[in-house]
């Protein structure tokens, strides 16, 4: 006997980058190298400071249920945090802790859309939004971010696509897979239509800690008319090497928040106690770690833009923020599918097809730049030898 999964599932899959996951499994397994820069995960461990914050939560007995919501500690860190970036001032009933922005994706989007109601979103864009746009039976309207344009949101574009069914827009700045930042001109006007036609905005700002150029990207949140529109997505993943601590936040007005709350809870009735105290740690007890890892990425992605952009048949905008270049294959004539495959089978590198974005990601690779630099030595190399076969 089978039974069929619930209709909200139909168009929602299992993420295209486990197939070339599997595929570095098998070389490795076989003793062989490959250059693997398929991952948005820090090489780097989680500090020490956070690790020892967290065993001392779990010796002082932090292991029972907490504030679902998040412990008071925490988010007392977390209001620090963006009134220190961006000026503003959040409540604790503010802010909601969540496990990993992956759920704050899921419980921002599934709180507020109906079927039927339409969503725009970002094409390229983390394929998190997607699916979770699908679970809500959502219309998705894509946005699309080219090189030509730097990346940037193309207004026009945007206004064509806004109906009187548009209720939602995501923002991802700094962006995965892109790696750009949107300006503050283009934040302004963004935030101008989203005032004119009442929509919610969810910006993801997971990478806010990893930019590279000035000036430093502002929140979509502190324009005119913008706070009491603006789910705020933020965690640690990225910033402080903790993607498998799973834990991040939601801010935004309480009215908003509230019901993200009331659907986490029958989630997960909150992230792990224990790890909450350590984040509110890695927030407070900040050592300088951050800005090593930073500072480190930085110097990867000058060495990588450098190198690429003296080849002929690859180039790649510098990348203003996050780890990722998004690689222009196109003077190959191959698909990005056929050149992840090309490149895979010949000089044992693997990057992400740039199509598994989005369609306007046909024509790129995503390279992480979150590896260690004798991974991204050996791709500097097989690009270079690559160069010479078209
Ligand atoms: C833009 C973006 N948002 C969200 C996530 C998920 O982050 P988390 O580990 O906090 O769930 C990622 C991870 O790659 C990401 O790139």
């Amino acid at each position: 006997m089978a039974f069929k999964q619930a209709e909200r599932l139909e168009n929602v899959h299992h993420s295209q980058m486990r197939k070339i996951f599997g595929l570095c499994n098998e070389l490795r397994k076989r003793g062989e190298p490959v250059a693997d820069v398929t991952l948005g995960q820090p090489n780097f461990p989680t500090p020490q400071y956070i690790k020892d914050a967290c065993v001392q939560a779990l010796q002082e007995g932090h292991t029972g249920y907490a504030d679902y919501s998040g412990i008071p500690i925490l988010k007392e860190e977390i209001i620090k945090k963006i009134k220190r970036d961006t000026g503003m001032d959040y409540g604790p009933d503010e802010i909601l802790a969540t496990t990993g922005v992956a759920q704050g994706c899921f419980v921002s989007l599934m709180s507020f859309l109906n079927p039927g109601d339409e969503i725009l979103l970002p094409d390229p864009v983390y394929f998190i939004y997607d699916n979770c746009a699908h679970i809500a039976g959502a219309a998705i309207k894509k946005y699309t971010l080219k090189e030509e344009n730097e990346f940037q949101v193309d207004i026009d574009e945007l206004k064509s696509l806004i109906t009187e069914k548009t209720k939602m827009m995501v923002i991802v700045s700094p962006s995965n897979p892109l790696g750009a930042s949107l300006t503050t001109d283009n934040l302004s006007e963004i935030a101008a239509l989203a005032v004119e036609h009442d929509l919610i905005v969810v910006t993801d700002e997971i990478y806010d800690m990893l930019v590279y150029e000035d000036p430093k990207p502002v929140s979509i949140a502190t324009f005119p008319g913008m706070r009491e529109r603006t789910i705020i997505l933020n965690g640690f993943s990225k910033s402080f090497a903790m993607t498998g601590w799973r834990l991040g936040w939601a801010a935004g007005p309480e009215y908003m928040i509230d019901p993200m709350n009331r659907l986490a809870f029958y989630m997960t009735s909150g992230p792990t106690t224990f790890v909450m105290h350590a984040a509110a740690a890695a927030l407070r007890d900040e050592d300088g770690s951050c800005e090593m890892m930073r500072k480190e990425f930085d110097k990867r992605r000058r060495y990588l833009v450098e190198e690429i952009n003296k080849l002929e048949t690859f180039s790649c905008l510098a990348p203003k923020g996050a780890f990722y270049i998004f690689l222009n294959i196109k003077k190959t004539g191959m698909s990005s599918q056929e050149f992840c495959e090309y490149i895979f089978h010949k000089y044992s590198i693997a990057v992400i097809a740039g199509n598994i974005f989005g369609s306007s990601g046909e024509g790129f690779v995503r390279i992480s730049y979150a590896a260690c630099d004798e991974t991204l030595k050996a791709v500097v190399d097989g690009l270079q030898k690559a160069d010479k076969d078209f």
